[in-house]
């Protein structure tokens, strides 16, 4: 697969399919850039070549044309950050964007609106694929938040397009994981946490056969503690993911790898700040509590776990972090992780959020922009962006 530093740009209109599904306030105010800012780069790259820059991106899922997710607080956001005039077109194909699309100069940026305000996109329609393939002379595709959707502006203008190379953030997602999956410094430790296991029980599973050790913990790990007939209380579990649970224990256990759950719990009668909590060994949940984050000896089992750690991969929270009182399991793991000299690899808007908390980002060695398109790594299936590209080169 080819990349933008591989291929000639100069006098060329270049079309970067970018990420810019940022998160908006009530006011309609970015209030998290950090996709924007993974974007520059590339976007920089183009313009240091000489090319004619056109960005295409979503916001959000709309259902046809939703003011509320234009493009528009990215323009805004992208002139300040580039110091330079972006321009726009209110629709990302059809005549206002050819024209301008056609009237580019050298080193000038156009920006199109949201390309989910077409139904086809995310349909993979075909005349739409063309219709967007047509204002370009070179794809880029840097969005690898998004590599996971077979749609239109990620995978079916690949065929369309005279030349389609990856972005460098594209490069950079897929090098790291590469760098802690492939061929792992050992031991490898992969952490996973959130709410459900239904969600991440194919990467538990896959990552399984590769990591020396896998730690898993919030409210996932119930469902693991339910298979082994332990009372919950209230706690959140899924009781349809039981068996499949059961079988990945088997499955980690055949392959060599040892599975870490919490030993102990912080548990409250509601998810709540202010409410009283206290500490219980996992097979002792009171049955009207539920357990909300990991307690310290299981902090203790996790971090040193951690420290021995060549390479760690980290996807999913320890407990409600959200809430102060159930913050210090997810916290005590940014500490670790900062700490250690393991290659670090995080993923996942939850955990994102958890670095920032504790302004641990920067000492990582790299935070992937994506959620589900990391996921998808982790599970070894195949990410239809990427595939296109590959097969385009
Ligand atoms: C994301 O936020 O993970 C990407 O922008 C993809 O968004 P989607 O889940 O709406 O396709």
């Amino acid at each position: 697969m080819k990349y933008i530093h591989q291929i000639p740009l100069s006098g060329k209109r270049v079309l970067i399919r970018a990420d810019f599904d940022v998160p908006l306030n009530d006011k309609g105010e970015i209030v998290n850039d950090t996709r924007i800012q993974a974007a520059i780069p590339t976007i920089k790259k183009a313009l240091a070549e000489n090319a004619k820059v056109i960005l295409a991106a979503h916001m959000g899922r709309p259902k046809g044309k939703d003011a509320k997710l234009s493009l528009k607080p990215v323009q805004t956001a992208l002139s300040k950050i580039l110091g330079k005039e972006i321009q726009f077109s209110e629709d990302c194909v059809g005549p206002q964007a050819e024209a301008l699309a056609a009237a580019l100069q050298p080193g000038e940026i156009l920006l199109l609106e949201n390309v989910r305000y077409h139904a086809e996109e995310e349909k993979n329609g075909e005349e739409f694929a063309r219709a967007l393939a047509r204002l370009a002379d070179v794809y880029v595709n840097n969005a690898f938040a998004t590599a996971h959707r077979a749609h239109a502006s990620t995978f079916g203008i690949v065929p369309h397009v005279a030349v389609a190379v990856g972005g460098l953030t594209l490069e950079n997602e897929l090098g790291y994981f590469a760098k802690a999956f492939e061929n792992p410094a050992r031991p490898l430790v992969a952490i996973f946490g959130g709410a459900k296991v239904s969600t991440k029980i194919d990467a538990i599973r896959h990552v399984g056969k590769k990591a020396d050790r896998i730690i898993v913990g919030g409210a996932m790990a119930n469902t693991f503690f339910a298979a082994r007939g332990y009372s919950l209380g209230k706690s959140l579990y899924e009781p349809e993911v039981i068996e499949v649970a059961r079988q990945s224990e088997k499955e980690l256990q055949e392959a060599g790898c040892e599975l870490l759950l919490p030993v102990d719990v912080v548990v409250a009668g509601a998810l709540q700040a202010g409410v009283p909590t206290m500490t219980v060994p996992v097979t002792e949940i009171p049955a009207d509590k539920m357990a909300l984050d990991i307690g310290p000896k299981s902090i203790e089992l996790f971090c040193s776990a951690i420290q021995n750690a060549k390479t760690i991969i980290w996807n999913g929270p320890m407990g409600a972090f959200e809430t102060a009182e159930f913050a210090a399991g997810t916290h005590a793991l940014v500490r670790a992780l900062s700490e250690s000299p393991a290659l670090t690899v995080v993923g996942g808007g939850d955990t994102d959020l958890a670095l920032e908390q504790c302004h641990a980002a920067e000492k990582m060695d790299y935070v992937s922009t994506a959620g589900g398109a990391f996921l998808c790594l982790l599970e070894g299936a195949e990410l239809p962006a990427v595939s296109a590209l590959e097969k385009k080169s």
